[in-house]
């Protein structure tokens, strides 16, 4: 007989984020986060810096988890942690102190994609909040990943659309970067979108083949246009800067929209539910919103804090192998890149 009472500690450390958070089934006692504000000056994550950063930040962000969940480690049902893909030296600290802990405690081991936990956050138990059913379409989008995935359960899921450059994720960050807007510049130039005009200015789409994307074309292309801009007027960006964002923003959207219309058609689901950081937008989240009543859509759209990398969102992917007793040894080993 299984615990009826499952306790899950869940570590994330793939990319610059310290999480970790403290399931009981499927739902969250605690989430916390400590965010690397180092990166910030440099303009992107530095792997190295990262990985130093979770070495400091581990012991205190569990233990808060800890604490704040009012768990005692001996009642841990089991350790749950990001097994990739991300940055290796980030991975490795979440997973060897993962394993030790484990081993300390005597309970089982949990690996975790972090790709699925993104699709599987929607999982979480939420007042308030519909759990989609299978089948589904999952939109993943984050500075690493751009994906329309086909769930059609909780660990059979195929990849029918990614990126074939960068994701979507760096299209924003990159283009605030040419705007002279700090990393990560994704939510800043969704800050400034909502004040500015989303048709001021047009930026082509790429054309891409079936439900594959292209960002790397409309970065250049904005680099191009502010180029030719500022010649004309050298204070351009600042007196159009909440316009220039609104309408890159608005073309982004355009493409993944365009894709998801084209998935919907190809696989006959109307159940959408996205993923990711780029999922916290608020211009991707208002027109999935929209879509429900355009198209005839069920959208899902986690709550803000199971969007951008979490340890929520790992607890409850190891909730669900807990159940089917999917564990590891201490041999198991990070990966920077895996795919489903
Ligand atoms: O999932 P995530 O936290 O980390 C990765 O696994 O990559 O995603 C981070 C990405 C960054 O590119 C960041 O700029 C973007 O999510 N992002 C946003 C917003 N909030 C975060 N992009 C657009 N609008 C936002 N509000
Ligand atoms: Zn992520």
């Amino acid at each position: 007989m299984l615990n009826p009472e499952v306790y899950i500690l869940a570590v994330e450390s793939s990319c610059d984020d310290t999480a970790a958070a403290v399931l009981c089934n499927d739902k969250v006692l605690s989430n916390v986060v400590a965010n690397q504000l180092i990166h910030n000056q440099y303009g992107g994550v530095v792997p190295e810096l990262a990985s130093r950063a979770h070495q400091q930040n581990i012991v205190p962000v569990i233990d808060a988890a800890l604490k704040k969940a009012n768990i005692q480690k001996e009642q841990l049902s089991a350790i749950a942690f990001t097994q990739g893909p991300g940055l290796m030296g980030s991975l490795l600290v979440g997973s060897s102190f993962s394993k030790s802990m484990a081993l300390a405690l005597g309970i089982p081991l949990i690996a975790v994609n972090h790709m699925q936990a993104h699709i599987l956050a929607h999982f979480i138990d939420e007042e308030g909040y519909d759990k989609p059913e299978f089948p589904f379409l999952a939109l993943t989008i984050s500075g690493g990943h751009t994906q329309i995935v086909k769930v059609n359960n909780f660990f059979d899921m195929t990849i029918i659309g990614k990126t074939t450059d960068d994701a979507v994720g760096e299209a924003f960050d990159k283009t605030a970067k040419i705007l002279g807007l700090p990393y990560p510049g994704g939510p800043l130039v969704d800050k400034n979108a909502q004040l500015g005009n989303p048709k001021a200015f047009a930026f082509t789409k790429p054309k891409v083949p079936g439900l594959d994307f292209s960002f790397s074309g409309l970065k250049t292309a904005i680099l191009y246009f502010i180029q030719k801009e500022k010649q004309k007027n050298p204070n351009f960006i600042d007196e159009n800067i909440n316009d220039i964002c609104a309408s890159i923003q608005y073309t982004i959207i355009e493409i993944l929209m365009d894709k998801l219309k084209m998935a919907v058609k190809e696989t006959g689901i109307k159940q959408i539910a996205i993923g990711g950081g780029v999922s916290a937008n608020s211009g991707i989240r208002n027109t999935l919103k929209e879509a429900e009543q355009k198209y005839g859509w069920k959208t899902f759209v986690p709550k803000f804090e199971y969007t951008t990398d979490n340890a929520a969102m790992i607890g409850i992917v190891g909730y669900q192998k807990f159940l089917s007793q999917n564990f590891e040894n201490a041999s198991v080993v990070s990966k920077a890149r895996i795919q489903f």
